[in-house]
């Protein structure tokens, strides 16, 4: 049996900087092995869609630089609902399950792939390779997400890139800080976890730093600026990660009432009304943390998890994901990357003692 393998690559879940090169890195190792690679548009609707929507990858696709920029050249979705899909004249066309299986399957069988790789979040990763069990075709995960709490592995394409976004932001938030004596307040993205924030926050020498993985009191943010105003600096920086509660217990939702947003200007109300006349600013960094080149080392770890995910394909191993762990690339079988639950910051860990050594309030 010939060991030329036809393979398909799909991104799926909400974009980040890195998928391109991940996206050129597949396409490329496995072209290099004389194999055919077929980019699947929007994620899996690529395959849901009829006509299909997809195309042969060949090496003139790469003479644009798509590698060097963020978002993804064959589009994504992280709505969660596939039922929904856009038919060719614009309509909402609504499929049943079974629809969507039979699609799936069909398209697979059309294109004639032996698997498919699915650079996503555990999120889309769960979604999509219950279509490929059911379709009988293998799978290989590549993780990506800005949050950087995918299950078993240490880093995610996206989130160095964004680290470097929220640490320029503070860069430039201090500048204008100090000019008006304000406490400028950002928040920042990664949903339920804090990662994204502290890292953040310790490359851009905030003050304070709340995370949804340590609770918090407002006294205690309070007796922070209070102390930085009295050791003489007269601004002072605190960084929010959207995913926190407000001291009432409450989360602050986007108007889709899906997405977290606008926790920190509840902060900049709250405080701005103490008698300590604090000149208080709030800051939304939203999605200009998902765009833009992909730094270095998100451009490694993406080129090192596409050659990784073609070596498993070309040893004939799927059903996995491939892992950053202990410094080195590996994979871990797909099932039980699906049974563990999301990272989050360890409380105990290594990035909250940086923290708290450098005299930042990150909670109790
Ligand atoms: O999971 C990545 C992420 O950027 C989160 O940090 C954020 O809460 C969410 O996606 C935003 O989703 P959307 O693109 O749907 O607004």
């Amino acid at each position: 049996m010939s060991n030329k393998k036809r393979i398909g690559v799909l991104t799926s879940g909400g974009d980040c900087s890195g998928l391109n090169t991940a996206i050129q890195a597949v396409v490329c190792s496995a072209l290099n092995r004389g194999w055919d690679v077929f980019g699947i548009y929007n994620a899996a609707d690529g395959l849901f869609s009829r006509p299909m929507h997809y195309k042969q990858f060949t090496y003139t696709d790469f003479d644009f630089p798509y590698a060097r920029l963020g978002g993804t050249m064959l589009g994504t979705n992280n709505s969660g609902n596939p039922n929904q899909q856009i038919a060719s004249d614009g309509s909402i066309e609504e499929l049943t399950d079974e629809q969507l299986i039979k699609r799936f399957h069909d398209g697979i069988k059309e294109l004639n792939l032996d698997a498919l790789i699915v650079i996503g979040g555990d999120g889309s990763m769960a979604i999509v390779s219950k279509f490929c069990h059911q379709a009988g075709i293998g799978m290989i995960g590549i993780p990506k997400t800005i949050d950087n709490d995918a299950p078993a592995t240490e880093k995610a394409i996206g989130f160095a890139t964004a680290r470097d976004i929220v640490m320029e932001a503070l860069d430039r938030l201090d500048t204008t800080a100090t000019s008006h004596q304000r406490v400028m307040i950002i928040e920042v993205m990664g949903r339920g976890a804090g990662h994204l924030a502290l890292e953040g926050a310790i490359a851009g020498m905030a003050d304070i730093c709340l995370i949804p993985e340590i609770p918090y009191t407002y006294e205690n943010v309070l007796k922070k600026l209070r102390e930085v105003r009295a050791s003489g600096r007269s601004h002072s920086l605190m960084v929010v990660a959207e995913g926190i509660k407000t001291p009432e217990g409450k989360h602050s939702y986007a108007t889709n009432g899906r997405t977290f947003t606008g926790i920190a200007h509840y902060f900049a109300d709250r405080l701005s009304q103490e008698p300590d006349k604090f000149n208080v600013r709030a800051n939304i960094l939203g999605h200009v943390q998902r765009g833009g080149s992909p730094t270095a080392q998100d451009r490694l770890l993406a080129s090192a998890f596409a050659v990784h995910a073609i070596d498993l394909l070309a040893k004939g191993m799927t059903n996995r994901m491939v892992v950053y762990q202990k410094g080195d690339i590996t994979d871990i079988d797909l099932k039980e990357m699906l049974r563990i639950a999301h990272t989050p910051v360890n409380p105990n860990g290594t990035m909250v003692h940086v923290a708290r050594g450098l005299g930042m309030y990150v909670g109790e």
